[in-house]
């Protein structure tokens, strides 16, 4: 199993290209069992999460074409199977984005339960209630949801009582093929649902109020192929702003997207660290004042996202003075407190809240990985860290981060992946 070994105390100084984002690749990936026409999709980020997703598709009879880099081709003429396997959507929960475009299109399908993981119970509950508002038959048999719709699905109107991305992306591309309209209440507005909305829209769905919580959806009877560009990593851009901070150093995001991270980088001001708006994207530059430790509490859109929690928490490990952060959306996010204390931390948890109080320095230690970003939140306390940091478990960044030894060594940093 590979590892990162990295060394701390190199403030990083250059720019740092962000890819695609794997959260808006997944579901726009699932949108092409939707057609029978080819969905191309550009900018895809180059992750061991995209692969399993191609996989899925390709069991599925999609025809999944590369068409160079980041670049595939999606054709769903003839689908083969409607069934998810366990062993898939173990590996990867956002398997369980198809189940609302292939109930969808074929009037059944078969997807495993995903289960618990590291970072909560999450349950999928909400997206199965949305797709019996729509009509769906849903029983639950061996571990596997059995969905069904023989005469399709029809519009509903659903509530959602909390937001849920992977429940509205689900439920939104259900819609676009049920017949009359569909009403999306409380639904989720990440930047990721907008990006698949639009897609959508150019495959020919018609789609109101994109980009805010209430969707409306009205169904038609087939949707085209379109061409679509997934947008900018905003977590993977935030977690390289970190980095930035972190470090001391200076760093340009290319291609970042400023609108997509406000509530990041109003964190990383109060902080005491410079964001601006560049012509290419972002530059984030912390050359010379103290870190002060700024309250957070993670939200839904445009709230703070939970996906930079552990990383803000690495940050504020360093900081002068104390940190509250609160996760809000899941309910046992904090499996790198540990990992950040034996790294010389000083974090308590209490229930929902961590309070961090920052210490000078940190000191490089062996480190093991959970989550995918928990794993970043210990890259960056490595690299602010006096010391060799080894990080086990590298599986957990290859999923979410492209080539990141690659980008942060080029900025500077003294790190390496060790092949095992
Ligand atoms: C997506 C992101 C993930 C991010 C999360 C929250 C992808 C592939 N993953 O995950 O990186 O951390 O949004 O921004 O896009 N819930 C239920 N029942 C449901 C669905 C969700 O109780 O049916 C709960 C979850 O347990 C969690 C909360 O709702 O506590 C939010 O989950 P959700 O927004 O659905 O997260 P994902 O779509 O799984």
């Amino acid at each position: 199993m590979d590892r990162i070994r990295l060394k701390g105390g190199v403030p990083l100084d250059g720019t740092i290209p962000i890819g695609g984002a794997k959260n808006a690749a997944l579901p726009l990936m699932a949108a092409s069992l939707l057609t029978d026409r080819t969905l191309t999709l550009s900018n895809l980020p180059d992750l061991v999460d995209i692969t399993t997703m191609s996989r899925l598709l390709a069991e599925l009879g999609v025809d999944v074409a590369r068409r160079g880099d980041g670049v595939l081709a999606l054709t769903a003429g003839n689908l083969s199977g409607t069934t998810a396997e366990y062993d898939l959507v173990r590996r990867m929960r956002a398997s369980v984005l198809v189940l609302g475009p292939l109930l969808a299109r074929c009037g059944r399908a078969r997807v495993s339960l995903p289960g618990g993981c590291a970072i909560g119970t999450r349950p999928v509950d909400l997206h199965l209630k949305a797709l019996a508002q729509m009509g769906a038959r849903i029983d639950l048999q061996e571990g596997y949801v059995e969905a069904s719709a023989p005469d399709g699905l029809t519009g509903g109107h659903v509530v959602f009582p909390m937001v849920t991305v992977g429940g509205t992306e689900n439920a939104l591309m259900a819609a676009t093929l049920a017949r009359g309209e569909t009403v999306l209440a409380n639904a989720a507005r990440e930047p990721e649902v907008a990006d698949l909305a639009a897609c959508l829209a150019a495959m020919g769905a018609h789609i109101d109020g994109i980009g805010t919580d209430t969707l409306r959806i009205e169904g038609i009877d087939r949707l085209g192929g379109a061409e679509h560009a997934v947008l900018p990593d905003r977590i993977e851009s935030a977690s390289y702003a970190v980095a930035a901070a972190i470090t001391g150093g200076s760093l340009e995001l290319a291609g970042a997207r400023p609108d997509l991270i406000e509530s990041v980088s109003d964190a990383l001001a109060a902080a005491g660290v410079e964001v601006t708006a560049t012509a290419n994207g972002l530059r984030v530059a912390r050359r010379n004042g103290p870190l002060t430790g700024v309250d957070v509490m993670t939200e839904p859109f445009p709230g703070f996202p939970t996906d930079m929690q552990a990383q803000l928490m690495a940050l504020m490990a360093v900081a002068d003075g104390a940190s509250m952060i609160t996760e809000t959306i899941f309910e046992n996010r904090f499996m790198h407190v540990p990992e950040l204390c034996r790294m010389g931390a000083n974090i308590n948890v209490h229930g929902a809240s961590a309070i961090v109080r920052g210490v000078p320095r940190l000191s490089g230690a062996p480190v093991m990985a959970t989550d995918l970003r928990a794993s970043f939140s210990l890259v960056l306390a490595g690299l602010a860290a006096q010391g060799e940091t080894v990080i086990n478990r590298v599986y957990h960044l290859d999923r979410g981060y492209e080539r990141l030894e690659h980008k942060l060594a080029a900025c500077g940093a003294d790190i390496e992946r060790v092949k095992e």
